[in-house]
């Protein structure tokens, strides 16, 4: 069977095919793989614990769908196209026997280390390829890979390792992003100081730092792989094996592992690719997503590898050396596919026009966006500029959790509308639920997003505390994934995501928990309290607005405000640093303590016209005072 679909009336067919029948679908579409043994049943699920098993039994190795089925006839084919930061460093392309090589000399180097099956490993390096062939390399072995995005801290490097007990590292001496250069495995280092359960760090050579090398645990990539064999048979892996976990940000506590298992992940990540992207053999298709990020995972390695497709693999950042360098990337490599998210639309729109101009982005077919919603300037901007009008346009809307895209229009197919990820994908079935649980039937609603059925690459898990996977996702509405979104169905029966209905922020794309924010703030000894909302920021998509009360005199804040952004910096990343401070007597606070962020927000939006009912409060004068004071 062919898993492609090419009209919208196909589009329906599918759809109701996925509902009536989920088990004949999804073994219908994973048909189109190299299994080691098939699976003994399609689906068990429950959302009550939760457990949610799919392909049950099958055996397999995903990197052999990713790489090895493609060698007979793509071999020569390029598999990776790397873009430096730099663009006067050459750029370097992997075919699919080079990827192959490199994967199995690096499985080979992590053999020799030591890492087995179900070991974790450490992911912390820059947008090269390496990066993708160590992910590749775990996953052939079958070990399980946590990736921490590079500009994290410290503090949230060694939380990550911890977590999940991970034994190696692998990390390079340093990153090029943009104008500035980023010693990681300094932060390496520094984290290793209280990660007692690493063994091993490898070290790729990119920025020549010098760096230190600690004896019997630090070894370079380079020689490792000049002393390994090119030969490495793939690990059988069970369906349900842990495929990666990758820490994310939510309401509460620490971010948490989200698991996500071999097979199922497989199956639909290479189908909402094919499906979402219109994906054609031959296209040059270019995520711009960190592989840091739940996107570089699904759609900027293991989808389009899983499709044969060539993948534009990009160092650096929108604006360096200047603005036009997305569209010069696009015209030097001809890309056909090109996935980006709003937060660099609008920053890049705010550049202007000369930026676009010099570039020829003819070889563009289809557009996407992820991570935010895309406000309707921006989808019209991108539309008439670089898609030219000639280019669907999809807003594809998904989360760490969702392992792939679930609510997205199919690029030419399905019609679009701005700011609208319209239709589920086969297989999703979203439901709108008002906050007492009931379902809003029909269309012209809005409430809370959840999905009431299983999809393939669904959360299994939060790693180590599956108590709080199921709090998190499946205990607000009995027998439903709650998203943690709040999301529109207008009158046609189309989706609009409105944004999180929880304290999860969406900052220049990044998920960022309003609480770990506060934590790091907390973290100065002159603060008292801190209370962190969003607010709609311009090129960020929501800023970030903290609110402290502190033991300190006026004349003091500046440079306590110089303590904060300093904290947060050490402790998450610069990405959370927030963009005003405002110093404040209190909090304002219900008589049981809790703090009412509602009336916080309206005050960040600017929006202090109407704060709804203040006399829970313990001291509503606060409230006027906060109204009246300056952020900075
Ligand atoms: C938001 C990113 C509107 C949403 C893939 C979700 C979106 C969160 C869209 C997950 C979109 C993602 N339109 N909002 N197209 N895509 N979001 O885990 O709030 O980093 O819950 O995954 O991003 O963020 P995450």
């Amino acid at each position: 069977m062919t898993a492609r679909i090419s009209t919208f009336e196909q589009y329906q067919e599918e759809y109701k095919k996925s509902i009536e029948d989920p088990e004949g679908f999804w073994a219908g579409i994973a048909e189109n793989f190299t299994w080691k043994k098939k699976w003994d049943k399609v689906l068990e699920w429950n959302f009550k614990e939760p457990n949610i098993k799919w392909f049950l039994n099958a055996k397999l190795n995903i990197t052999e769908n990713c790489i090895d089925r493609h060698l007979a006839h793509k071999g020569h084919q390029p598999a990776i196209v790397w873009e430096p930061n730099d663009p006067s460093e050459k750029s370097i392309t992997l075919t699919y026997n080079q990827l192959h090589e490199q994967v199995c000399t690096f499985s080979n180097v992590l053999k020799k280390q030591g890492v087995k099956k179900g070991d974790r490993v450490c992911i912390y390096m820059p947008m090269v390829p390496e990066a993708a062939v160590a992910m590749l390399a775990c996953a052939r072995i079958g070990a399980v890979h946590s990736v921490v995005f590079a500009g994290f801290s410290t503090q949230s490097l060694s939380d990550r390792i911890n977590d999940c007990n991970c034994e190696v590292v692998i990390t390079s001496d340093g990153l090029f992003r943009g104008a500035k250069t980023v010693e990681l495995k300094k932060i390496v280092d520094e984290a290793l100081a209280v990660c007692p359960c690493v063994r091993n760090v490898i070290v790729l050579k990119r920025t020549g730092t010098p760096v230190e090398m600690k004896e019997g645990r630090d070894i370079y990539w380079t020689e490792e792989m000049q002393n390994s064999s090119g030969d490495c048979s793939s690990e059988e892996m069970d369906s349900e094996d842990m495929l990666y976990i990758l820490y994310t940000s939510g309401s509460t506590g620490k971010p948490k592992g989200v698991v996500h298992t071999t097979a199922g992940y497989m199956v639909y990540t290479w189908y909402s690719f094919l499906n979402v992207f219109q994906y054609n053999d031959g296209d040059v298709y270019w995520c711009t997503a960190d592989i840091g990020w739940v996107t570089g995972h699904s759609y900027t390695v293991y989808a389009p590898l899983l499709a044969g497709a060539t993948i534009v693999m990009f160092e650096g950042i929108p604006v360096y050396p200047d603005a036009g360098r997305f569209w010069s990337v696009i015209e030097k490599h001809e890309v056909n596919i090109f996935y980006t998210a709003p937060t660099a639309i609008r920053s890049l729109m705010a550049s202007g026009l000369d930026f676009v101009k010099p570039y020829d982005l003819g070889s563009l077919r289809v557009l996407g966006s992820v991570g935010e919603p895309i406000n309707e300037e921006a989808w019209i901007w991108y539309n008439e500029n670089i898609g030219k009008n000639q280019c669907p346009i999809v807003d594809t809307w998904w989360q760490t959790e969702t392992g792939g895209i679930l609510i997205s229009p199919l690029a030419g197919i399905t019609e679009t509308k701005p700011s609208y990820a319209m239709l589920p994908l086969p297989g999703v079935q979203p439901v709108l639920l008002d906050s007492t649980g009931h379902e809003l039937t029909g269309n012209a609603v809005e409430g809370n997003l959840c999905i009431k059925f299983p999809w393939p690459s669904m959360i299994r898990t939060t790693y180590g505390d599956h108590e709080r996977c199921r709090q998190t996702y499946f205990d607000t509405y009995p027998n439903m994934y709650f998203t943690g979104d709040g999301c529109r169905r207008d009158a046609d029966g189309d989706y609009r995501i409105i944004g999180r209905v929880d304290d999860v922020l969406k900052v220049s794309g990044h998920r960022l928990g309003t609480a770990d924010i506060e934590d790091a703030i907390n973290h100065c000894p002159e603060v008292v309290e801190s209370a962190v909302v969003g607010y709609p920021h311009p090129v960020k998509g929501q800023g970030i607005y903290a609110f402290v009360t502190c033991d300190k005199a006026e004349h003091e804040y500046a440079a306590l405000k110089q303590d904060i952004l300093h904290n947060v910096t050490n402790l998450i990343g610069p990405i959370a640093k927030p963009d005003k401070i405002q110093f404040v007597r209190g909090l304002p606070k219900t008589r049981s303590g809790k703090i009412m962020r509602r009336i916080l927000r309206k005050i960040a939006e600017g929006d202090t016209s109407n704060l709804g009912d203040t006399t829970t409060l313990i001291d509503p004068t606060v409230v006027e005072e906060i109204k009246n004071g300056v952020a900075s």
